[in-house]
């Protein structure tokens, strides 16, 4: 199984220095702001973990699991499998995901907290795919690292469930 994923595309220094700026940046846009940070599960849960280490004002943070792939390929259907349990309503709410691809996700996710009349609803990405966007008016707030079209792995990322505990990002070759 591991054969197909030993080439490595972004280190785990240079993921580091990645999270502590966007940490910074965000520290700083939402100074004396309410922010609730949303981590999209489960691919964001290594991202997640160590961005909000470096951001250094108050907040709150919850989860919820969104699905729109099978395999290697999005199903352009996303289903909400758990809500989050914090309330947002006139708070600014940062999502956080591992990868923004077709962007179906991340759109249906905006729209879920717009209409809890959250007080503002922002993207935070570890990776972002723009030449495979299908939602075309997606506007990506903060972006770690732009990625060629390939299929990723590792720092949470996975093919079926594998190969989220790589420490870096790896391409996966089937
Ligand atoms: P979108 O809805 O097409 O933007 O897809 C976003 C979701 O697809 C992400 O949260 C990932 O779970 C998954 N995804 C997209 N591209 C990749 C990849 O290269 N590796 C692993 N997961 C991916
Ligand atoms: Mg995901």
């Amino acid at each position: 199984m591991y054969d197909k994923c030993e080439e490595i595309l972004i280190s785990r220094e240079s993921l580091d220095g990645m999270v502590k700026k966007l940490g910074r940046q965000i520290s700083e846009d939402y100074e004396g702001k309410e922010l609730v940070v949303i981590g999209v599960l489960r691919g964001s849960f290594i991202f997640m973990a160590d961005l909000v280490r470096e951001i250094t004002i108050p907040l709150s943070l919850d989860f919820i699991i969104a699905k729109s792939y099978a395999g290697t390929e999005t199903t352009g259907e996303v289903r909400i499998l758990k809500d989050a349990d914090v309330k947002v309503a006139g708070k600014h709410v940062l999502i956080v995901e591992d990868i923004i691809d077709s962007g179906f996700t991340l759109s249906r996710l905006i729209h879920y907290f717009e209409n809890r009349n959250a007080a503002s609803v922002k993207i935070c990405t570890a990776l972002n795919k723009p030449s495979r966007r299908v939602v075309k008016d997606l506007h990506v707030d903060y972006v770690g690292f732009e990625v060629p079209d390939a299929f990723v792995v590792g720092y949470g990322l996975d093919f079926n469930d594998h190969m989220r505990n790589f420490p870096e990002i790896r391409l996966y070759r089937p």
